[in-house]
């Protein structure tokens, strides 16, 4: 499961004359392994019954099987929370590369009685790791979450996301259809639509992305559309919009790695600057052609587009391909969001206006109608003071956010 005896390493003959820099390595390597192992046997120990004799390897009549990769993440999370108090049985691979084991502790907490939920700590670019999984459970369906997820990360290591998007979409898609496992519902993004003209976005406005980030997601979406035309796969490809808010009972929240808080998205510099670990916020540009100058966004509430995957997963259908926005349908200025976070955490936060950060477009919002006429979905979350507002009782009650990450 977790190749530790990869990690192990092997005591050389002349340990005793190594110089004191490689002693150190390699008591840290020791450390390491054993952190590992303990994780590993928690891990084990709380996931009641893996293995091949578990229930998970078993098709059970009206329990639906749903493997939810990269559900450590945040989006992943909360969908396994929803599936799960939806009777759903739920399988999480994520190899904890972003996500937080503390997330799949508080859903194993929530759902401790055996068959409901397991842990798989896997990398999805591990071919043989993915169809080990396949072939030792027995999946219904595929929600597929797990990915690197951050524009500008996207523009300075292409490769690392053609490789963790498009080759490991590839990848799990080959172990479905190894595995007759039919159904997936795939996490895709507005960013595969890179800069229309018009506005609002529909299903049907050109993808045209500009950024690795969007096209490596639009390569999956078409490799995903290519292999669907002579299978009897069924598909939702939903495109999400800006993501926002968290649990409204607050078990789960958004922990980014302390690292990627550069990336970050506009609510994670918002509650950092509320929090004080950063100075204040950074507008970048304030001379769009918006009402007031500023990038315009569709901000659609976690609880929200989880519901959309719900949804979908009940409305899917062998043979049939279903592509959707999931989005409010309303732009929000980034001034509007900033105003709306001050409000939410009470804290008079500083702005400072900057010139304009290359790559932003300034106007993005969806149509959802077809999402609304054919899922009978639309967004329900959509006081965007009320989404910050229950994102910051997790944050402010989190600051170390799931603890020590892996
Ligand atoms: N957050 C947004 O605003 C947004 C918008 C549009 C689309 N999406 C899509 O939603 C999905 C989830 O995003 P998120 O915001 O929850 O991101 P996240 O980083 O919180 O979660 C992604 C998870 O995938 C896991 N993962 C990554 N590579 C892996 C690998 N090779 N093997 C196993 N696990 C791996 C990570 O450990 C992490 O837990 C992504 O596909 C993303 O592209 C997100
Ligand atoms: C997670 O998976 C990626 C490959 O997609 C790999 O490069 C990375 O090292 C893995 N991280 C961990 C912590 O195993
Ligand atoms: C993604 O792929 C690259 C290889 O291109 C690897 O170095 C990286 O660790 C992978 N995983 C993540 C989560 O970025
Ligand atoms: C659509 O959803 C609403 C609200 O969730 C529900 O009341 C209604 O019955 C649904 N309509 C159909 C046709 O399923």
């Amino acid at each position: 499961m977790l190749g530790i005896t990869r990690n192990r390493p092997q005591p050389r003959a002349g340990m005793d004359y190594a110089d004191s820099r490689q002693k150190n390595n390699f008591i840290g390597k020791i450390i390491f392994a054993a952190v590992l192992t303990a994780i590993c046997v928690i891990v084990l120990r709380q996931s009641s019954g893996y293995g091949s004799t578990s229930v998970f390897s078993r098709h059970e009549a009206g329990i639906t099987h749903i493997l939810v990769t990269g559900g450590a993440g945040y989006i992943g999370s909360h969908a396994s929370l929803r599936l799960l108090k939806d009777s759903y049985r739920v399988t999480i691979v994520d190899n904890l590369s972003r996500g937080n084991l503390g997330a799949v502790k508080v859903l194993q907490q929530q759902f401790p009685e055996p068959g409901r939920l397991q842990f798989i700590y896997a990398d999805l670019g591990d071919a043989k790791a993915v169809n080990k999984i396949f072939a030792e459970n027995a999946f219904d369906a595929v929600m597929h979450f797990a990915a690197v997820a951050y524009v500008g990360e996207s523009t300075l290591e292409p490769l690392r996301y053609y490789h963790n998007i498009t080759s490991n979409t590839l990848l799990l898609l080959e172990a479905m259809a190894a595995h007759n496992v039919k159904t997936l519902i795939y996490s895709s993004t507005c960013a595969t639509y890179g800069e229309p003209e018009k506005m609002p976005i529909t299903e049907e406005t050109p993808q045209v992305p500009i950024n690795p980030y969007g096209k490596a997601k639009k390569m999956a979406e078409d490799i995903i559309l290519d292999f669907s035309r002579n299978s009897d796969m069924a598909v939702m490809i939903l495109r999400y919009f800006n993501v926002i808010g968290s649990d409204p009972e607050g078990r789960l929240g958004e922990a980014p790695r302390p690292e990627l808080r550069e990336q970050g998205r506009i609510s994670g510099a918002c509650f950092d600057a509320a929090l004080g670990i950063i100075p204040g916020l950074k507008v970048k540009g304030t001379d769009y052609k918006t009402p007031d100058g500023t990038c315009v966004r569709d901000y659609i509430d976690v609880t929200d587009l989880v519901d959309a995957h719900v949804k979908a997963l009940a409305k899917a259908r062998p043979s049939k391909v279903g592509i959707y926005n999931v989005g409010t349908g309303k732009g929000r200025s980034v001034k509007e969001f900033v105003e709306a976070c001050k409000k939410a955490t009470s804290v008079n936060i500083q702005v400072e206006f900057l010139s304009r950060r290359p790559g932003d477009y300034a106007e993005v919002y969806s149509d959802p109608s077809k999402i609304r006429r054919e899922l009978n979905w639309t967004a329900q979350y959509t006081d965007l003071q009320e989404s910050l507002q229950t994102a910051w009782r997790w944050q402010k009650s989190h600051k170390n956010g799931y603890g020590s990450p892996l």
